[in-house]
């Protein structure tokens, strides 16, 4: 095992001499606004916000055109994406089918997070993305930074309780910022999709695999930081583990196992704006958790353990502090590689609330995203959870 992994890493430091410029993406800098929700016909303002350890996050809120912007908005929605995906997950398929489009069309007040590392949130206030410490995070300062920080941006600026939904990725994030309590009393209800605290029943191939294999430690000898797929040496690396394995042709399914409604016609679209990058830190937590069945702080490994957290062990997160009284709604999936359903269960029952559950058994980890029929199949019966927490005229 050693030294397979060994050779690999010999290998491609030697093949991938020079290609460091390619890490460097196209064009930092988009605007999700002027991408997919003005050429929709929707309204779209972008919100920039710096966190308080330097990050520049943007933030942008939505509205539909059947609202006239002097009316009143209704009540605050922030999307949270998952892992390798941004805010424009929410709108990738037409109107009438994208939750993003649809909250705003129900009248929502729709706000997007874009967490830091995405192309739509590449900045910080003294680090550029080539050095080091920029990507030194992962989902715990996603929580703990960005998620509590636009909680808390929205909040001020609705001034009132706002909902929350999330996806994958994005519910990790919620979880841990739920144990905080000054984060919880400002959110009125979560709708969590692919719910996720535990990752040790994790089943799609690719992900084993790179668990398998190490991949965390291979990229942090190869002396990456960042985790970008559309980098030649991750996608050289990445063939690399499925050759002779697994067919990894339909990358889709290797990461995230089978999905059941998404329209395949569309992959190469979805691709022109997913994957988004990650930190390497982040990948390593994130196979901490999937190794160890643990919900908890990242692993420094014993000495720097104890100078971070005065424990040879890294905290848990508590999901028993996560208070009652905050309305849940989950939605999980029987085909879903990544929130598999034995971890889902461990999750609630953890939980001191008892969440309302929908589960649904062909639906895989992706199609809750980007599902043709998710409007009927999920995110009907989402709104409807909404609705009843704060009742408001909508148009
Ligand atoms: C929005 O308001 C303007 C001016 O008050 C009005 O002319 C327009 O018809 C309204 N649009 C909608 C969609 O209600
Ligand atoms: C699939 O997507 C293509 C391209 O957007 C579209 O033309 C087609 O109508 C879609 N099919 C279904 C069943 O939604």
């Amino acid at each position: 095992m050693k030294w397979l992994l060994l050779a690999v890493v010999i290998a491609f430091t030697i093949f991938s001499a020079g290609i460091d410029s390619h890490l460097l993406r196209e064009s930092p800098v988009s605007s999700l606004c002027a991408d997919l929700i003005h050429p929709a016909g929707y309204s779209c303002t972008e919100h920039i916000i710096q966190t308080k350890d330097g990050y520049i996050l943007a933030l942008q809120r939505v509205a539909s055109p059947a609202q006239n912007l002097s009316l009143q908005y209704g009540p605050p929605v922030l999307l949270q994406h998952g892992l390798f995906m941004a805010g424009d997950a929410w709108f990738l398929n037409s109107p009438k089918e994208s939750l993003g489009f649809i909250l705003a069309d129900h009248g929502f007040d729709v706000w997007v997070g874009n967490v830091r590392g995405t192309r739509y949130s590449y900045g910080h206030i003294t680090l550029s993305e080539t050095d080091k410490e920029f990507w030194d995070w992962s989902w715990q300062d996603l929580a703990m930074y960005d998620l509590a920080e636009m909680v808390e941006y929205l909040y001020s600026i609705a001034n009132s309780k706002i909902f929350l939904v999330g996806h994958s990725q994005g519910t990790i994030m919620s979880f841990a910022a739920f144990t905080q309590p000054h984060v919880a009393e400002m959110v009125e209800g979560a709708a969590l999709l692919c719910p996720i605290s535990y990752l040790d029943h994790v089943t799609a191939p690719l992900v084993e695999r790179m668990v398998f294999m190490h991949l965390d430690q291979m990229v942090v000898a190869l002396g990456l930081h960042q985790i970008n797929f559309r980098s030649d040496m991750l996608v050289k690396l990445v063939d690399s583990l499925c050759e002779g394995h697994m067919d990894c042709s339909d990358f889709l399914t290797s990461i995230t196992g089978k999905n059941c409604c998404f329209n395949a016609s569309r992959i190469d679209y979805y691709l022109d704006y997913e994957p988004h990058p990650s930190s390497v830190k982040n990948l390593r937590h994130l196979f901490q958790m999937i190794r160890k069945g643990s919900f908890a702080q990242y692993d420094y490994g014993l000495l720097k353990n104890l100078m971070n957290y005065g424990f040879s062990k890294p905290p848990e997160f508590e999901l028993g502090l996560i208070p009652a009284s905050l309305p849940m709604w989950m939605a999980y999936g029987g085909n879903d590689g990544l929130a598999d359903v034995t971890d889902v269960e461990r999750t609630l029952a953890k939980l001191p609330s008892r969440p309302e559950l929908l589960y649904l058994e062909s639906y895989g980890h992706m199609d809750f995203v980007l599902s043709t029929s998710a409007k009927e199949d999920v995110y009907e019966h989402m709104i409807q959870f909404l609705r009843a927490r704060r009742k408001f005229s909508s148009w």
